[in-house]
């Protein structure tokens, strides 16, 4: 299995033939989940235009160093250091001897020069030039400076000629990048989680909502990222940055988080109901404000849809983890809406505590088993139940096979 998902993959594009086939690579990469950010040199863009890099990775293509408008977007330094790996694909006899002289003369060999990220090259250039003395030498100091040299294959080449230096295939080149990342515990995982309270519209102005920061669930898909999960956070309204590598997509009210959260059924491998959603709405929305004539205001109210029981219902069900804030016989409670909601996992907690608090305890409850989490920091407790969802996941899939 790949574990490019989430990963920032810098990759540099330099002036060989086989620049032409970095419009796969890019696409290969995509595929994979990782985020990818081209820069090219001058020559690379005699092969391949940057405008079809540019639609392939969805990022601008940086092809020049001095150039005001990208500079503005996104600097090169903060280029290098966004990437988690710096990919130079095809390198050729030329570059190979930049690198080595730590020039900065062209947008690629300035991101080298300015990155502490691990970098691989991917060699390709006429077999003669391959076998050079002066390209052996610089073989040896760049595997000494720990860069990583993918390739080159053997065959025929562009030129006509037999023989070392043609670049590795992309999909090869997708392996051994993957080789490179350790795969985190939810690698390959699609995961969706509420956050947050809703609200429901009374009239224009006014809502009624529950008491929620949202702190736990962007924890929670702060963590799962960090475990190299594809993750979905749909969230009401909070005050909180979303966590990087995390999609967010903000909602409202309980039906729409629920329109949200289904257009992902199909896809979702774990699902983790942490919103505090509205439990009834007002049966009607007045369209304009509603005047405070009346000593009593006698509001009709009917149920939502129970977000986390629909999903659990499904034929294809999600690993399904639920929370449960209560105030009184915490773990009883919770065991019971485990059963009522046919979840595989749920925490529970006193509401009460935990509010808007940066620390939580909580009770794991499963089928068979409960225990307690923390007293600790959300982040923390966060990472704990990832490693039990993990595990939970594993365990099932080994019963299964
Ligand atoms: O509100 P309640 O205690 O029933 O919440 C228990 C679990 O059910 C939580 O995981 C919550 O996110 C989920 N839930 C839901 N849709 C609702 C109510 C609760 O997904 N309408």
């Amino acid at each position: 299995m790949l574990s490019l998902t989430n990963k920032r993959i810098l990759l540099g594009v330099t002036g060989g033939i086989a620049a032409y086939k970095c419009a796969e690579l890019v696409r290969l990469f995509k595929q994979a989940n990782s985020e990818v950010r081209v820069a090219m040199t001058n020559s690379a863009q005699e092969f391949i235009t940057p405008l079809t890099l540019q639609a392939l990775s969805g990022n601008h293509v940086f092809t020049n160093l001095v150039d005001v408008e990208a500079e503005a977007a996104m600097g090169h330094i903060e280029l290098a250091r966004w990437a988690d790996l710096i990919l130079i694909a095809p390198t050729t006899a030329d570059f190979m001897t930049r690198i080595v002289q730590g020039k900065a003369s062209d947008i690629v060999s300035a991101l080298v020069l300015a990155s502490h990220a691990p970098i691989a090259i991917a060699p390709a250039m006429n077999q003669a030039m391959w076998a050079n003395n002066v390209t052996q030498k610089n073989l040896d100091v760049l595997n000494q400076r720990g860069i990583t040299i993918f390739g080159p294959a053997e065959g025929e080449q562009a030129c006509g000629e037999i023989g070392p230096g043609r670049m590795l295939e992309p999909m090869e080149l997708i392996e051994r990048c993957s080789d490179l990342f350790q795969k985190g515990l939810l690698a390959g995982k699609s995961l969706i989680i509420t956050g947050g309270p809703t609200r429901e519209a009374i009239d224009p102005v006014r809502y009624i909502s529950n008491n929620s920061s949202g702190k736990m669930a962007f924890a929670l898909a702060a963590e799962a990222a960090e475990a190299d999960a594809r993750v979905t956070l749909i969230s009401g309204p909070v005050d909180l940055q979303t966590p990087p590598r995390v999609k967010r997509i903000n909602v409202e009210s309980a039906e729409e988080m629920f329109a949200k959260v289904m257009e992902f059924r199909s896809e979702m491998d774990i699902f983790i109901g942490v919103a505090a959603v509205a439990d009834y709405r007002p049966k009607q929305v007045a369209k304009e404000k509603i005047k405070k004539i009346d000593e009593a205001l006698n509001l009709s109210l009917i149920k939502n849809p129970d977000i986390i029981s629909k999903i659990a219902a499904l034929t294809k069900k999600p690993f399904t983890v639920g929370f449960a804030a209560e105030t009184n016989s915490v773990v009883a409670n919770g065991r019971e809406k485990l059963h009522k909601k046919k979840l595989d996992l749920l925490f529970a907690n006193n509401a009460i505590d935990t509010f808007n608090s940066d620390t939580i305890t909580v009770t794991a409850i499963d089928q068979n088993s409960e225990y307690q989490l923390g007293p600790a920091n959300k982040s923390v407790v966060a990472r704990k139940m990832i490693e039990l969802i993990s595990a939970a996941l594993e365990k099932d899939a080994t019963e299964n096979s």
